[in-house]
């Protein structure tokens, strides 16, 4: 898919020439060559490789200590805790047997009171509810009950079920967690409450993805995430891990977390970083942090659409040069907005005029207006799946005699499942970097809700012996 300023889908039928000119800008910023890609992707490698002989490198390749798959044949209920962005569910994974999981789920909605301060006593709050409206909460005389703990941020793992919080991540910043071990913070809310109730895996959502994949289909190598951050987690042989110093795993492999969110965010030389994208950084929580994340997660696409949008109005190419206090504010847009600006294709792009006018706040829009704002959610949602396919081909890449047989991903997250062409584009985009006999052995598909159930199988595989 090469692109240049002349692509008709950048052509804006009715634009003057200077709201041409502006766009013409945005497309040569915004739509990567194949050849921008490979050098990118070259360089991915290259940080890889370096997590994988030292700790603190911006890719941190964090060993899972998951030295296990599941066989798919497993059966009972399991349980799991998954803390995401903003809620929190707790579960029970019953596992048929045969690949397939039944699930039941309670979610609870982070209150601002635990984001600010008491996220863990809230934690265990939601537990105790949970077990107390199935009538789960283990007595005095019996065993504590097991549940796998998926933390969606970055985590340091010093065992199993022990890790320090390395940073807060996307929109998360409770004060005193990091450097702590979380399952100790959470450990001893239970405590508090007096809940039998033990931890026995601490798990990235990306290495839930890629258990949960597992059970359902051998084959799975790989778990990534494409929702509000993005992440990756695949299977290695501990003998290319330079870094790990523990025991010889018996299968010989262990699940490592990349956290390739944080790529080029040391030095800033390989992403192709717009003003906009800058603009975001400097504004964000974390600046100078997750640099890939930012250009390709549910969290900020919107937000560096609101950039844009507010670039060409204060030069008068856009709503006559008007803006409104809802697009002044950051944050205001949300990536869901890109999406159905892409979906509309009506003749008068009247979606996209409600957006503008009702949720922007903005009062009136020519059909221009619409049509540059449609190119705008195209080449951001463009730009963020072609980026996406880095992580995908340095990963299959790393481990080429993979690729000779069928090879399996799961993935999960709101891009991936709701963004209007982000699967198709991925999917075209690594094929065009791996070989087409190789690439045809690759399948990926959507491991819903797999965080979760991935921490369910894998507080299964540590109560099962070898
Ligand atoms: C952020 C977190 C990472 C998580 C990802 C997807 O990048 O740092 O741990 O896996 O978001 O949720």
């Amino acid at each position: 898919m090469s692109s240049s300023p002349t692509d008709p889908r950048f052509v804006i039928e009715g634009a003057t020439e200077e709201q041409q000119a502006a766009v013409d800008e945005l497309v040569k910023q915004f739509l990567l060559t194949d050849s921008q890609l490979e050098a990118i992707t070259k360089e991915f490698r290259r940080r890889m490789e370096e997590g994988l002989v030292a700790d603190g490198k911006v890719l941190k390749m964090i060993p899972s200590y998951v030295t296990k798959r599941p066989k798919g044949t497993e059966t009972g209920s399991y349980y799991a805790i998954d803390l995401g962005g903003t809620n929190l569910r707790l579960i029970r994974a019953t596992l048929d047997g045969k690949g397939g999981v039944k699930t039941e789920h309670q979610k609870f909605t982070l209150t601002e009171e635990a984001k600010a301060r008491t996220l863990f006593d809230f934690i265990a709050q939601c537990v105790e509810t949970f077990l107390d409206d199935r009538n789960l909460r283990p007595t005095g005389q019996q065993p504590p009950i097991s549940m796998g703990f998926t933390f969606s941020y970055p985590v340091q793992q010093t065992s199993i079920n022990s890790g320090i919080l390395v940073q807060w991540t996307k929109g998360l910043n409770v004060p005193g967690c990091v450097g702590r071990d979380v399952v100790r913070l959470l450990q001893d809310a239970l405590l508090r409450l007096g809940l039998r109730v033990k931890i026995s895996a601490l798990v990235n959502d990306t290495v839930g993805t890629l258990l949960s994949s597992a059970y359902a289909n051998p084959s799975s190598q790989m778990g990534i995430i494409f929702g509000t951050g993005t992440n990756a987690a695949y299977y290695e042989d501990v003998s290319n891990v330079a870094k790990w110093k523990g025991p010889n795993p018996a299968s010989g492999e262990m699940v490592l977390n990349m956290e390739w969110g944080a790529f080029d965010s040391d030095d800033f030389a390989f992403l192709p970083f717009t003003p906009h994208d800058i603009k975001l950084d400097r504004k964000s929580i974390n600046p100078r942090k997750q640099a890939y994340e930012k250009m390709i997660s549910g969290m900020y696409l919107g937000e560096i659409a609101r950039n844009i949008i507010l670039w060409l109005a204060d030069q008068r190419l856009l709503f006559d040069g008007r803006s409104s206090d809802i697009l002044n504010a950051m944050w205001s847009i949300d990536t869901s907005y890109l999406s159905a600006a892409i979906i509309d294709e009506s003749p008068t792009l009247s979606e996209i005029q409600q957006v503008i006018e009702k949720t922007m706040g903005v009062p009136r829009s020519t059909l221009v207006d619409r049509r540059i704002l449609r190119a705008i959610a195209h080449l951001v949602g463009e730009r963020a799946a072609r980026l996406s396919s880095i992580g995908v081909v340095a990963t299959l890449l790393k481990r080429p005699e993979l690729l000779s047989k069928p090879i399996h991903i799961g993935i999960d997250g709101s891009m991936y499942e709701h963004f209007p062409n982000f699967e198709c584009i991925l999917a075209k985009t690594v094929s065009r970097f791996i070989p087409e006999h190789q690439f045809k052995n690759i399948s990926f598909s959507l491991a819903k809700d797999g965080s979760g159930v991935g921490a369910a199988i894998i507080a299964m595989l540590m109560a099962t012996e070898d």
